[in-house]
């Protein structure tokens, strides 16, 4: 697989991860597939899908769990990306980045992970409660330690502040100038995808002028991108899209016009490709400094979205894509 490297320490992963979450989180059925989800962990370094994206919030704590499993046989093959700052309590997720705090979730994600570094800590989201400064100066320290090799900053109320558009990620930008004060920024993950673009707007350009990686959250939009959820079928209570706007019966059929032109740009390229592809190489035509991280926990899955990132669209395609109807259903 070809390789793209991320921040000024030129880390070098394969140009399509694994997103871990729907293993061990956000969607039904996400609990009860270990032995399932282990061979797709595997399967994705076979392929040279290093990058895995996870976070101690995930599960909690099972999905790095989860992946400790593979990385005790299997460490040198992988890039390890978490997340640290986000609690899940038993009503609410509260942010917490006081430096005592992320300094003991990070000694408690190199057990759970059975690594005794991370190649990526990012921020999950920044505590209000504490200026950003304090809680990436805890994080630096974790790198001079010699327990995490890069810091990473996840945007911030990507869905959650709930302004779409234009504007979206100015709070996370000016996140950014402040932490890049204090230490370098490696790699910045943010949702992007064909039918939530609004990070080409500032945010992507932020990263492409500073040699900073971009990870590329959620590029599947959810599942629906790939043309396999069918309106109306509905989702279980414990799947976060059962409470999306996006996904409603409604929208997912006002919104099918996205999925037929991924059909019909997929279909150029051969029979056996798919829009899910389509929607992953869209990503990576973004920018080299793009790394997308599809979840899955299907090995199929993980074998379609690895093959993305040899399909190179053409002028056309993106002028195709880039032509297609706006998302309807605001995230709000
Ligand atoms: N930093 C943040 O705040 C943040 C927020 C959200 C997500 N993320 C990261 O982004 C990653 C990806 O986001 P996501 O998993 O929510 O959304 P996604 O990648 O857009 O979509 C994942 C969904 O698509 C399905 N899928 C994957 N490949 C498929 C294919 N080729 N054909 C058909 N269906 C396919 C998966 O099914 P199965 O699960 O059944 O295999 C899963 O339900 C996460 O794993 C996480 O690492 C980060």
């Amino acid at each position: 697989m070809e390789r793209r490297t991320i921040g000024a320490g030129a880390l070098a992963v394969g140009a399509v991860g694994l997103g871990c979450m729907p293993m061990s989180w956000a969607y039904s059925g996400s609990r009860q597939r270990g032995d399932e989800s282990l061979r797709a962990v595997h399967r994705a370094l076979d392929l040279g899908s290093t990058l895995l994206d996870t976070a101690d919030m995930y599960g909690p704590f099972t999905n790095e769990l989860l992946l400790g499993r593979v990385l005790k046989e299997r460490r040198g093959d992988a890039f390890v990306s978490t997340k640290a700052g986000l609690l899940v309590g038993e009503q609410h997720i509260v942010a917490n980045g006081r430096p005592g705090y992320v300094k003991r979730a990070c000694d408690a994600s190199l057990r759970r992970l059975q690594t005794d570094v991370i190649d990526l800590y990012q921020l999950h989201r920044a505590d209000p409660e504490v200026p950003v400064e304090e809680t990436w100066g805890a994080m630096a320290e974790l790198v001079h330690a010699g327990k995490v090799r890069a810091l990473g900053l996840c945007a911030m109320g990507a869905r959650g502040g709930r302004r779409s558009g234009a504007g979206m990620h100015d709070g996370t930008l000016r996140q950014l100038r402040r932490v890049q004060q204090v230490f370098p920024v490696s790699a910045v993950q943010a949702e992007l995808s064909v039918w939530s673009p609004e990070a080409l707007d500032a945010l992507l350009p932020w990263c492409e002028a500073r040699g900073v990686g971009f990870l590329a959250a959620m590029p599947l939009g959810n599942g629906f991108l790939t043309g396999t959820l069918i309106p109306g079928e509905g989702f279980e209570p414990d799947d976060v899209r059962a409470r999306h706007p996006r996904f409603t019966a409604e929208m997912m059929a006002a919104n099918q016009p996205i999925v037929a032109g991924l059909r019909r740009v997929a279909w150029r390229h051969g029979e056996n490709v798919t829009p899910a592809q389509v929607a992953l190489a869209w990503t990576l035509a973004q920018g080299r400094h793009v790394v997308p991280v599809p979840g899955a926990k299907h090995e199929c899955w993980v074998e379609e979205n690895a093959a993305a990132a040899g399909l190179r669209l053409t002028a056309e395609d993106l002028t195709a894509l880039a032509g297609l109807p706006a998302a309807q259903g605001s995230w709000d």
